[in-house]
Order: C-alpha cells, then structure tokens, then sequence
C-alpha cells in the first residue's frame, strides 16, 4: 500500500519537473518571435500538437505556443502553413482589397517563376528573402551543378547558363500543365523590412555592378520627389529613405517611372506583382521570419528533403527588427508613411503581417 502511494507521488513529482521544464523551454525559444507581428495572428488559435510522451493527465490552461513543441517538419509547421494559406485565400476574396491583390498571369510574372523538371518544381522569386539559395538548391536539382558550393556566384543569376529556366520560356500549354501539377512555392517577408533591405542593399550600399541603381534610378525619383535639389548635384547626393518612400507611395506617379527602371523593380514592387498569389494556387508560402521551420517544411513538401539542404541560416538575422522599422520610418511624415502602407496594404494582408500601428498613428 505505502509503496503504491510513494510511487505515485513520485510520478506526480516527475510530471510536475517536466511541464515546469517544457514550459521554460517553450518561452525561451518564444523570445525572437514576440516582436514579429506576421506572427501573432496565428498566436490566438494555434493548436499545439503535443507529442506522446509529454501526453499528461492535467488539463492544459496555458494558452498554447507558438512555437512547435516537435520538430518543425512534423505536423505542427504543416498547420502553420495551412493556415497561412487559407488567411491568403480569404483576402484574395475581400473586394475591397482586390486592386492590390489581384493580377494577371502576365509575362513579368512568368518571368519570376524558375523551374525544376526534374523535380516538378517551381519557384517564385521575390528579392531580399535569400532566393539566391533557393535558386542554388534548384540548379542543384535540375543537374547542372553537383553540389550548392560549386555553382559561381556569377552563374547563380545567368538564366542563359545556369541551367534553370524561367516559366516564361515554355509554350502556353507547358506553362498551364506545369501551374497544374507542379510543386509551386515563394518567400515573403515583413512588406516595410523588404523596403528598407531593398534601399539598403541597392541605393546606400550600391554595388559597383549595379550602377544603374546610383546613376538612373536614383537621380530620377530625387527629380520628381525631393522638394529641393540641385541638378548638378543629383549623381553625387544619393538617395535618401524620404525619397524612396515617396516614389513607392505615389501609386500613380510611379508608373511612368517603374516603366522605365524594367526589370529593376522587383525589388519593390509588391509581393502580389511578382508572384500573383491569389491566380496561382501556391502550395507554400514560406515567411523570412521563420526561415528554419520554413525552408525545412518546403524541402520536406516538395520531396527534396533526402537531395539538398537549405544552407545554415544564422541564428537572429531573419527575425523582424521593429528598432530598425522604427528608425527609418523617424523622419518621415505621416502622411507619407499612410501612403506606403495603402500602397502596401495588399502584401500586409494577403500575408498575415500586422499594420505596423505605431508608424501609422
Ligand atoms: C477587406 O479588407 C478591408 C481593408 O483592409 C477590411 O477593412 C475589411 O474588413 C475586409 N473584409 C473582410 C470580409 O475581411
Ligand atoms: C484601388 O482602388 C481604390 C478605390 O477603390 C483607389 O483609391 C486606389 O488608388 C486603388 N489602388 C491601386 C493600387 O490602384
Ligand atoms: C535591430 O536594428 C538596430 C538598428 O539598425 C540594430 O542596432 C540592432 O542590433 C538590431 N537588432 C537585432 C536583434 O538584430
């Protein structure tokens, strides 16, 4: 009789040690997530799927994490993405939001697809979301590199050379069969994070092989946007964030403009223009934000998991920096920031991104 008591005292004990220590764990791997809005609608109903072995007969009051209590490839990653993609259908229903969301299977769209026969694949490539990796893993599939380290970076962005062909140079009926039955994914990130990386990365840090950015584009929006500025200074001045915000914002004004620059504006343009999200039925739509579940969950789903791996991401530097936000967006009016975001609003909810309310208001 005693030792039926002790016993089970003991097994209380020992359940009591492992909820405590679960739950330790579960918030301390929740803290680079808790300031990324994309996050928090899928916060509220999340259903945790808890393995077998932590399976114990108190009732859980906590509300559930969202983070995946196993392994991100298992079931758990698989509702997140589920979920995901049925918030994306439901705004590509909303009418009042069906300028932004919606447009035609066009060839700038066609030319954003790559594609692996091989593997039935094909991949919609949004900048500044590490699709250069993407690209890698695919020309790795399609055969012709034996491996990710062996691909020149200048052959990554040779579609002549580099054996990946976009949708856009198959006949009608190839591209219809292909959207039918192959394997179809792209990466998303925070709409305003995208905007700033985008300015970053081709007007402040302005490579040597890009010089357009610094001597076409630059000059053209600080013409039409700057207030004051001087034309014999235009090359030299550079292109200040305010600048950047008010061309992108302008949703009339830019068209001329984004006409000129070509192929140059897929690094703002919205998410929906690349990809066409609401007329292609995507089986993934992965977020930059939580790369590690993501890219993991696209190799397990699109059955490449066992062929290639998506390179090591380094720990922190997906995840969204609402410090960073905040100072760019510091000088800017209101009014300007309002712009952008209805410019915007589509990416931000087609996605599930929150309205980043402290610019806003
Ligand atoms: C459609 O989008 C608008 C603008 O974001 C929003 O106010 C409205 O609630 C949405 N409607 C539905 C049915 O979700
Ligand atoms: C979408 O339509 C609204 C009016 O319904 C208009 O004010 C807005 O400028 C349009 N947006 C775009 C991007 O064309
Ligand atoms: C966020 O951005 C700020 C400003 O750019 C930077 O100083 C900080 O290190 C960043 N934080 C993280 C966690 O990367």
């Amino acid at each position: 009789m005693r030792h039926q008591w002790l016993l089970l005292g003991a097994c209380g004990w020992v359940l009591l040690v492992l909820m405590f220590v679960s739950k330790f764990i579960s918030l301390k791997t929740d803290e680079g997530y808790r300031q990324t809005p994309s996050q928090s609608w899928t916060v509220g109903d999340a259903k945790v799927v808890k393995p077998a072995s932590v399976q114990s007969p108190v009732k859980q009051t906590q509300p559930p994490s969202h983070q995946p209590s196993e392994s991100p490839t298992g079931t758990y990653w698989q509702e997140v993405s589920e979920r995901r993609l049925g918030h994306l259908s439901a705004v590509c229903k909303n009418s009042s939001l069906r300028n932004q969301t919606h447009v035609s299977i066009s060839k700038f769209v066609l030319d954003r697809i790559f594609v692996c026969d091989k593997r039935k694949i094909l991949f919609c490539q949004t900048p500044k979301v590490g699709n250069t990796q993407w690209k890698k893993v695919l020309i790795v599939l399609n055969g012709g590199f034996p491996s990710v380290e062996e691909i020149p970076e200048n052959l990554v962005h040779d579609h002549e050379k580099n054996g990946l062909p976009r949708l856009s140079s198959f006949s009608p009926q190839e591209i219809t069969e292909r959207l039918d039955s192959y394997f179809k994914f792209f990466i998303v990130r925070d709409p305003f994070e995208r905007l700033i990386s985008a300015f970053k990365d081709k007007f402040v840090k302005n490579p040597r092989f890009e010089p357009w950015y610094k001597h076409d584009i630059a000059p053209a929006i600080i013409r039409k946007y700057r207030k004051i500025h001087r034309e014999s200074d235009l090359a030299a001045s550079g292109l200040h964030f305010e600048d950047f915000v008010r061309y992108l914002g302008d949703a009339e004004g830019r068209r001329r403009m984004d006409r000129q620059f070509g192929e140059h504006i897929i690094h703002w343009v919205t998410f929906a223009e690349l990809c066409a999200p609401c007329e292609i039925k995507y089986s993934v739509v992965g977020h930059h934000e939580t790369l590690e579940h993501d890219a993991q969950y696209i190799l397990r789903e699109a059955g490449i998991e066992q062929l290639v791996s998506y390179p090591a991401i380094p720990p922190g530097i997906t995840h969204y920096n609402r410090t960073k936000v905040e100072r760019y967006f510091s000088g800017i009016s209101k009014r300007d920031i309002r712009r952008l975001y209805a410019r915007y609003e589509g990416d931000f909810q087609l996605f599930g991104y929150l309205a980043p309310e402290f610019l806003l208001n």
